[in-house]
């Protein structure tokens, strides 16, 4: 096996100091360094896995070396909130709501109608753009859940296609009851039975829509039986909840051991208590460019974190509530909007990506982890939310 020993590294942040992760070898890392910062760092990579991270004075010989001149390298970026298996766009939703109008969910139809009007090889295109571009902004793992079918061929079809570019699918049938359905418990059974059995295989999650204020998601007794029905076909388990209201979505994540809640918009004080019990094992994914883009109050991310609450960031790649793949815009928003400091928003973007993923071998730089990095057009990592909007990060390609 040949190896690739990258070099020049001005500041390596490993986030190995996040949880008291794989000690560094012979770098000297402060105590309280959450992230593991190692100065004038080399990294070896040996089939697709870190073998050696240091000082790069005492970097060994490898077969191949890659020099990246001083620029700051980080841990790719863990997104594990999107749904990237969409038709179509909703750019007049957004103008409208940026003239006034509500967002209730409502514009998920208008997506559905789309995605299904859509070949396999249009949707494939789609799908390998989008990913494409997030790799272009330093993200180097995704998670992409169904729910713009909404039938079984279609929910089937989606994750069938999200397979191709990520392990980390989820079966979102549970999205909204769909625009031509009006009966909402003979939808629920078709998404617990038929839809179910045939999504199950090409998914590793399966997640669920809990909102009272969207009057097309699901309740909480409707999220539970949704839920179990997945864990018994074999699928951990996420929830969207108290993104437009305070609701049970939280409540229920942490009752039934989700690995993770998203968005986490709107909590009560039992809430985050909740969320506190439950730390290492169900974590709040923040997802702010949501707010960005429904004008709305940004998630109390301090309050969770000062509470010992395990946060995450993702983008939620959508057509409706938020049209982004950078993961730099979400943390510069996180930085800026939610109270968290550069150092918190990094580790929430790759260490809390991946716990919340369950996703021990990414989201940081330590012997046997993953090889993906992400290097930045910067001296260090703090330039991620000091740039907003600049293209700083991309993932990096070695041979
Ligand atoms: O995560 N909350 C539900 N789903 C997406 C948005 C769906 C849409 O409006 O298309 C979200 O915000
Ligand atoms: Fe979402």
């Amino acid at each position: 096996m040949s190896a690739t020993v990258v070099t020049g590294i001005g500041e390596l942040v490993t986030c190995a100091g996040a949880d008291g992760g794989t000690p560094v070898l012979g770098a000297v890392i402060p105590a309280g360094d959450r992230l593991g910062t190692v100065v004038d760092a080399a990294v070896v990579v040996e089939g697709g896995r870190v073998a050696w991270v240091g000082p790069g004075r005492a970097a060994p010989e490898a077969d191949r070396r890659v020099d990246v001149g001083g620029r700051a390298v980080v841990p790719g970026f863990v997104d594990s909130h999107s749904h990237l298996v969409f038709a179509g766009d909703r750019a007049a939703e957004f103008s409208a709501r940026m003239a006034g109008v509500a967002y209730d969910g409502g514009g998920i139809g208008e997506s559905v109608a789309a995605t299904r009007a859509a070949t396999d090889a249009e949707l494939r295109g789609l799908l390998r753009r989008r990913v494409a571009e997030m790799r272009a902004l330093g993200t180097t793992t995704v998670e992409v859940k169904s729910g713009y079918g909404l039938t079984t061929t279609d929910e089937e079809r989606s994750l069938r296609l999200a397979r191709e570019v990520t392990e980390e699918t989820t079966f979102l049938g549970a999205h909204v009851v769909p625009p031509e359905s009006a009966d909402r418990t003979a939808y629920l059974d078709l998404v617990t039975g038929p839809m179910l059995t045939a999504c199950a295989p090409h998914a590793r999650w399966v997640d669920v829509f809990c909102e009272p204020a969207a009057p097309r998601a699901f309740t909480e007794d409707e999220a539970r039986r949704v839920l179990l029905a997945g864990r018994e076909a074999g699928l951990g388990l996420r929830v969207h909840g108290n993104q437009l209201s305070s609701g049970p979505g939280v409540r229920l994540a942490v009752e039934l051991g989700a690995a993770s809640v998203d968005h986490c918009t709107y909590l009560t004080d039992a809430d985050v208590a909740a969320l506190v019990s439950a730390a290492g094992r169900t974590v709040a994914t923040l997802l702010p460019g949501v707010e960005f883009s429904t004008r709305s109050p940004y998630p109390d991310a301090r309050r969770l974190l000062d509470a010992g609450v395990d946060v995450a960031l993702a983008t939620d790649c959508n057509p409706g509530t938020c049209n982004t793949a950078s993961m730099p815009f979400v943390l510069a928003l996180a930085v800026r909007e939610m109270g968290m400091t550069a150092a918190e928003a990094l580790v929430a973007a790759t260490v809390g990506g991946a716990r919340g993923l369950r996703r021990p071998d990414i989201g940081r730089v330590a012997v046997g982890s993953r090889a993906d990095l992400a290097v930045l057009e910067a001296p260090s990592h703090d330039h991620l939310a000091y740039r907003p909007g600049m293209p700083l990060a991309r993932a990096l390609d070695l041979p």
